[in-house]
């Protein structure tokens, strides 16, 4: 057997292979009303059809105001909630795990989405004020407005909300997303935060918010639900956040309930040179492991079976997360599998499909 279809248990839930979908934005709500629809369903559905052990839905904003574009996915009110319902209804019908990365852009939230324009939607066109650790713009931003204290300590509040809420529409696990130059990461960075009360300065003052946001998740959604945590591993800027402080943080967020660490990088600043090709993020989680033992998933150009056993034999990665080559192919983790030669179970809808043994 291979690593790759080895089920893994975190806490009370068995996934049943190491090929995640990793979360992506489909900017797909065309009411603007932060309501999952019938692509999200058909999408997220698919892959679970394809043998996904885990489908991640999308950076859903916890407030409305947190979306990264007017069209993104929300869980901040009980429609929302049940419009998730079917969606992992779905998932879980077809042997996978559903998971939802809850998310607040901060001031890289109320943009366009790619094929509707580019930079921040005015006020006037349904944009909105954004929100940040800091006063200063996202390059080519609107600059936001910065939180006073009292404003900050809400979000932790906001997240475990919206926790709760995904639980009651049948999420099975929740990434927190403090990646990607988003709010979390906005607090995180010594580049956006030069705030002189607790969330900013040292180390654990910046920190302070993902810590409270993480106890406030797993206080919401008990002891058997799997939490994970998304970093960039860095921002690629001298004097930004880096892999130290990402494993540092990291061991924090353990010690106040977070189970998997989901590594990352970039997307605080632009402007950076990173030096992508095939799972150049691989070692980020692989020193990460190194240094604190905790679980931890890859993600990046990951692209075939082969690839992700191989990163998995190396034994410093727990699972893989896939994002374009699962768009390019909602089959993937299936193809895996016939590429290993491991002989796993087809949806029987499509058994005539299988590829044929030799
Ligand atoms: C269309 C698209 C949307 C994305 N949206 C998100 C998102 O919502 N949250 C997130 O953490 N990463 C997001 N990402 C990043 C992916 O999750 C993944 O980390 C990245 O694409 C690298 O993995 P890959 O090389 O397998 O695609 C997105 C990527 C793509 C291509």
């Amino acid at each position: 057997m291979t690593l790759l279809f080895t089920p893994i248990k975190i806490r009370d839930v068995e996934v049943r292979n190491r090929i995640w979908v990793s979360p992506m934005c489909m900017y797909s709500c065309e009411d603007q009303d932060g309501m999952p629809n019938d692509w999200h369903l058909v999408h997220l559905g698919a892959r679970a059809i394809g043998g996904a052990g885990l489908v991640m839905a999308e950076a859903t904003a916890v407030r409305p105001e947190g979306r990264i574009t007017p069209w993104c996915t929300g869980i901040w009110n009980d429609e929302q909630m049940a419009a998730w319902k079917r969606v992992t209804a779905f998932i879980h019908a077809q042997g996978a795990t559903s998971s939802i990365q809850l998310a607040h852009a901060g001031r890289k939230a109320s943009t366009y989405r790619m094929q509707s324009g580019s930079g921040s939607v005015p006020i006037s066109q349904g944009g909105w004020e954004t929100i940040s650790s800091t006063g200063e713009a996202f390059q080519g931003y609107a600059a936001p407005r910065e939180l006073a204290t009292d404003e900050v300590a809400q979000l932790a509040l906001d997240f475990g909300t919206a926790a709760r809420r995904a639980i009651l529409a049948g999420f099975q696990s929740i990434e927190i997303h403090a990646a990607h130059g988003y709010l979390i990461h906005q607090f995180l960075s010594p580049l956006t935060n030069k705030r002189t009360d607790n969330y900013g300065g040292s180390l654990e003052n910046r920190a302070r918010l993902l810590l409270e946001i993480v106890s406030e998740v797993r206080a919401a959604v008990g002891s058997s639900i799997p939490v994970f945590v998304r970093f960039s591993a860095t921002d690629y800027v001298e004097g930004g956040w880096d892999q130290q402080q990402t494993n540092q943080v990291a061991s924090w967020c353990h010690e106040h309930g977070a189970d998997l660490f989901d590594i990352s990088s970039g997307g605080l600043v632009m402007g950076v040179k990173i030096p992508t090709g095939p799972g150049y993020q691989v070692p980020f989680a692989e020193n990460l492991k190194t240094e604190s033992h905790t679980q931890v998933g890859a993600v990046g150009q990951i692209t075939s079976g082969k690839q992700a056993e191989e990163i998995l034999q190396r034994g410093l990665v727990d699972v893989v997360l896939v994002g374009r080559e699962f768009l390019r192919d909602p089959q993937f983790p299936l193809r895996a599998a016939h590429e290993l030669g491991v002989d796993i179970t087809w949806p029987v809808q499509y058994e005539r499909g299988k590829f044929p043994t030799a």
